[in-house]
């Protein structure tokens, strides 16, 4: 009885200020491996949520323990306001998962996949095929719907993952990395659909290696190395608390590019030529400083084209944070995935 008490207030408090997933403490050790040391998350509803981190770091371990699919060695996560270990069939009713764990039948053509999981969600057949194929126009999959799954490119059969995953669309989606190995036109397919479904409500927790995709789509982004959450925030937050931004600068007179290195470096840090040979970029603390520093080279009589003063990018956060950057290692990734193709 009390327990069901302190279920119905829970419950409520999650209804008052709405989080979509609430962790705290998760631990998941593999023999000597501890592969989630100790994570808390709070996601609110409606938002996308990054996880960032490299190889190994334990996204794919979190999501798992937070799906329901294994069970934490301590602490404890809600979803939607639902313990996972006590309430995991509710939790179950309310997620989907995409991505490293692949869900559908090779043999099988696109459509005969959405059919079959709307009719084993329990859709009547007429229900399930107008669904399959409101499913398959959304995701570009039309033209494709008639084909064999195991003859798909990798860009279409990760919209197919996706699209098998909405067959009902729940109101809190893992995607665990979405985009790996997609080339450029398939990634921001994808993007656009995780938009798409943002719009539309839906919560989605993104784990992913590559931080312009967080950039792009997540409006808080928690970092983990080794099992923990390292940094929390905005990407412009975390940007910020790397602190100093970059100024870039390109001459019209590639010949003054030493002169202009010796002028810049009296003012500013690090000033490194560009690729190109008219460009310079330095490292400087403020904007006051950077302004000064061009000002400076228009005295000297060095035309400026263009200058820009930027925050670092996602990149450079990422090395700040962990010391190492945040290269995808392909090879590893394809063993320590947990199926991935
Ligand atoms: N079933 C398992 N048995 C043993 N070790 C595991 C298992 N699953 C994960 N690990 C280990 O736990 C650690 C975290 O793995 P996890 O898959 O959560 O990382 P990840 O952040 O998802 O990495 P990736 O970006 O490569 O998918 C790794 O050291 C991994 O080798
Ligand atoms: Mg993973």
């Amino acid at each position: 009885m009390t327990d069901r008490i302190t279920q119905d207030l829970t419950a409520a408090r999650a209804a008052l200020a709405p989080l979509a997933i609430e962790a705290t403490g998760l631990v998941k050790s593999f023999g000597a491996t501890r592969a989630v040391d100790g994570v808390d998350l709070a996601v609110p509803a409606g938002s996308v949520y990054g996880v960032l981190g490299p190889n190994g770091a334990g996204k794919t371990t979190t999501i798992r323990m937070l799906a329901t699919l294994l069970r934490p060695d301590a602490g404890s996560a809600r979803i939607l306001g639902h313990d996972v270990v006590r309430e995991a069939d509710r939790v179950r009713g309310l997620i989907s998962l995409t991505g490293q764990l692949a869900s559908v039948d090779e043999d099988l053509t696109g459509r005969e996949n959405l059919v079959m999981i709307a009719r084993l969600l329990g859709h009547p057949w007429r229900a399930a095929r107008a669904r399959a194929d409101a499913l398959l126009e959304a995701f570009g999959l039309t033209e494709a719907a008639g084909r064999l799954t195991k003859a798909y490119s990798g860009g279409m059969r990760r919209r197919l993952d996706i699209a098998a995953s909405l067959v009902v669309t729940p109101p809190l989606m893992f995607l665990d990395e979405p985009t790996t190995g997609l080339d450029p036109r398939s990634r921001s397919q994808v993007w656009d659909i995780v938009r798409a479904l943002a719009a539309e409500g839906t919560t989605i927790l993104l784990c992913t290696q590559y931080l312009e995709e967080a950039d792009q789509l997540a409006e808080g982004i928690a970092v983990i190395d080794h099992g923990r959450v390292i940094a929390e925030g905005t990407p412009a937050q975390l940007k910020a608390s790397v602190g100093s931004s970059t100024l870039h600068v390109r001459l019209l007179d590639p010949a003054r590019r030493g002169d202009a290195e010796r002028i810049l470096g009296g003012r500013l840090a690090e000033v490194r030529p560009g690729a190109d040979p008219a460009a310079l970029s330095a490292t400087c603390p403020d904007g006051d400083r950077a302004a000064l520093a061009v000002a400076e080279l228009a005295g000297a009589g060095i035309g400026v084209g263009e200058f820009s003063l930027g925050q670092p990018s996602l990149d450079e956060v990422f090395l700040a944070l962990t010391g190492h950057v945040a290269e995808p290692e392909e090879d590893e990734a394809a063993l320590s995935g947990g199926g991935r193709a």
